[in-house]
């Protein structure tokens, strides 16, 4: 038989394997196609499609308004353009919290329409990891900061700084392992109780503002390109600022329609 050169697809076991064998998640927020084929072409391992998503590209004020239409709308799109990465998307606020089979019901529409492979749902949920998991769904879980409980927390802060919500922290961790996550988000913890909850833990953790010591990484995309007017925490490092690039493109081609540079010969039919 001939063998493919193609890299194998991503799944919830080739991130365990990694966390044992040491190696580092990449992980990623997209939400289109061509930034699923860009991220699949740089070789990153799970692609999120993040309910920042909601603020990110739809301009709501935060991820709370953002519907489970408007996930699965993203997510196929990014499953179109997805090939090789893990394909991870997030429940929508009230989505999945309360009663158990709504939560299997919604996720199964995220799975079947959408072309997810797993799920990701903040804080801990139990009752609704334990449905989505007996009914064979991989679940991502998200401690720490999660964006969906804005209005309780009191705004986006750092989370488990004192000695008990460090080791609340911990404890959801664990229960969140027991119930079956493939692996668990923190966010925007401090990096000593992120490395705390990494070595308690078989799954994989992977951080957001949450130290170098989690068994990966992940960062919205739009904050690590610079493709925002918006100020960012300081967790996020961007690697290229495409807003201002964008902006001079645009003002540019601006400048020629009304200078009449543009369209120039070149792009003009003879
Ligand atoms: O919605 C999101 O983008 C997230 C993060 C972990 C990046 O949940």
């Amino acid at each position: 038989m001939k063998k493919s050169s193609a890299p194998a697809p991503v799944t919830v076991r080739t991130l365990q394997a990694m966390k044992q064998a040491g190696q580092k998640i990449v992980a990623l927020t997209a939400y289109d196609a061509p930034m699923a084929r860009l991220l699949n072409r740089c070789g990153v391992d799970v692609i999120l499609v993040g309910d920042s998503v909601a603020n990110v590209k739809l301009g709501y004020p935060n991820t709370i308004p953002v519907t489970l239409d408007e996930m699965i709308h993203h997510t196929r799109a990014v499953r179109r353009g997805n090939t090789r990465s893990l394909l991870v998307a997030d429940m929508p606020f009230l989505t999945y919290e309360y009663d158990p089979k709504e939560a299997v019901r919604h996720v199964g529409r995220l799975i079947k329409e959408g072309g997810a492979a797993a799920v990701k749902v903040e804080g801990p949920a139990l009752d609704a990891i334990k449905a989505l998991v007996s009914a064979h769904i991989p679940v991502m879980g998200h401690l720490g900061l999660t964006p969906q409980s804005v209005h309780q927390l009191g705004g986006y802060r750092v989370q488990g700084r004192t000695r008990r919500s460090a080791a609340q922290l911990s404890q959801d961790a664990r229960r969140l392992e027991r119930a079956g996550v493939f692996a668990l988000v923190l966010e925007a913890v401090p990096g000593p109780l992120a490395r705390r909850v990494t070595r308690s833990l078989k799954i994989p953790t992977i951080g957001i503002g949450a130290g170098v010591h989690t068994d990966g990484q992940i960062l919205v995309l739009d904050d690590l390109l610079g493709f925002s007017d918006e100020p960012t925490p300081r967790f996020v490092k961007p690697y290229a600022h495409l807003w201002s690039a964008a902006a001079r493109a645009v003002g540019r081609f601006c400048g020629d329609v009304r200078a009449r540079r543009f369209p120039g010969p070149d792009q003009t039919y003879s």
